[in-house]
């Protein structure tokens, strides 16, 4: 059994990655450990946001931990909005969030994106990363209703609808986030 602080307290999130991993690893919440403060996350990139988070609960709690960070870089903006994905208008108000997007890409040719997870390990006083990529491009008008963030207007390769049009199932078997998290335990499956 390996025992593991997950840096969120997103139920969803974790019941996820928990789904992934399987039994032999017991995922507890920053709740679990009655962390309720704000962890900086002030990086550059999705991998410093990440091991932001383990080495704050590594150095207040020396904890095996893991932390995932990630956001959507669109090429035609330089990456944005990247890092800043949960804010990019300046609000967590994912419709402005979306619109600025559809906004800034208006006469752009160049529609591909990706979304991009990191996870930052911590076991042992051994430091890891696992990263997952989905690739895909950039619709200019919303489609669908499932799923959060810039689900709508993202439709990844190989597939004609979009992310917010998918089941949660079908996202799950593609995402980025995912494609990290089944790294990540693959790697535990063989310590
Ligand atoms: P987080 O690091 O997982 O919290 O993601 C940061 C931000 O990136 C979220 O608030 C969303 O705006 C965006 N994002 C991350 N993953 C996804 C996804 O699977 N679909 C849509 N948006 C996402």
């Amino acid at each position: 059994m390996i025992e593991l602080i997950f840096a969120t307290n997103n139920l969803h999130k974790l019941e996820e990655v928990q789904a992934i991993v399987g039994d032999r690893v017991i995922i507890k919440s920053l709740n679990d450990i009655d962390c309720h403060n704000d962890i900086p996350e002030t990086g550059k990139t999705f991998r410093e946001n990440a091991q932001q988070k383990t080495d704050y609960l590594v150095n207040k709690y020396n904890l095996n931990c893991f932390a995932d960070d990630s956001g959507l870089e669109i090429d035609a903006l330089n990456g944005e909005p990247g890092v800043y994905s949960a804010r990019y208008s300046g609000s967590r108000d994912m419709e402005r969030n979306i619109d600025l997007v559809i906004e800034r890409m208006m006469n752009n040719e160049n529609r591909t994106a990706r979304f991009k997870t990191v996870i930052s390990l911590h076991i042992d006083d051994n430091q890891f990363f696992f990263e997952g990529i989905i690739e895909g491009t950039i619709i200019n008008h919303r489609r669908g209703s499932k799923g959060f963030g810039y689900d709508p207007i993202f439709i990844p390769d190989g597939y004609d609808k979009s992310f917010a049009e998918m089941s949660a199932e079908e996202k799950n078997l593609i995402s980025h986030r995912s494609i990290a998290v089944s790294k990540m335990a693959e790697y535990l499956k063989n310590i």
